[in-house]
């Protein structure tokens, strides 16, 4: 009965360590930005909205981005908070498969932002 025990724990214990492993694959590689132009526009210039998105299994509670140059006429979303050349989000609601963080802002080109940063949590 010992042993069937035994053996049992041991198979729980190796379905965990290949979840883990499959969980602690997630990279900040595994975001993507995506750029689209809203249609709108705001003080001449066009509105852009930009999409975070990843497809990777983890939790991503604060991306730095690289906002070297980045100019906006339109007042920043409360998302997105810009701290020197940096931008940091760090949305109570963090971005995950199933939720994107999005914020938007006008200029008459899109920013190339790049993803300096950030924190992975894994279940
Ligand atoms: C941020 O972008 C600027 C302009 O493209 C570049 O010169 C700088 O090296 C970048 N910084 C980082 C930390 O990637
Ligand atoms: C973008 O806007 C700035 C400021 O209004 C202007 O000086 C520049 O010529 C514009 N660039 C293009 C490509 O329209």
């Amino acid at each position: 009965m010992a042993a069937m025990n035994n053996k049992t724990m041991s198979i729980i214990l190796l379905f965990l360590a290949l979840f883990s492993q499959c969980y602690s694959e997630c990279q900040l590689s595994d975001l993507k930005i995506e750029q689209k132009q809203t249609g709108a526009k705001v003080k001449g210039k066009q509105e852009w909205r930009a999409f975070i998105v990843t497809d990777c299994i983890c939790t991503f509670p604060l991306v730095v981005l690289n906002c070297s140059g980045f100019q906006t006429v339109e007042p920043i979303d409360p998302s997105l908070k810009i701290q020197g050349k940096l931008c940091v989000i760090a949305d109570s609601n963090p971005i995950t498969r199933f939720h994107p963080v999005t914020f938007r802002y006008a200029w008459n080109s899109s920013f190339l932002f790049n993803i300096v940063g950030g924190e992975i949590a894994c279940p």
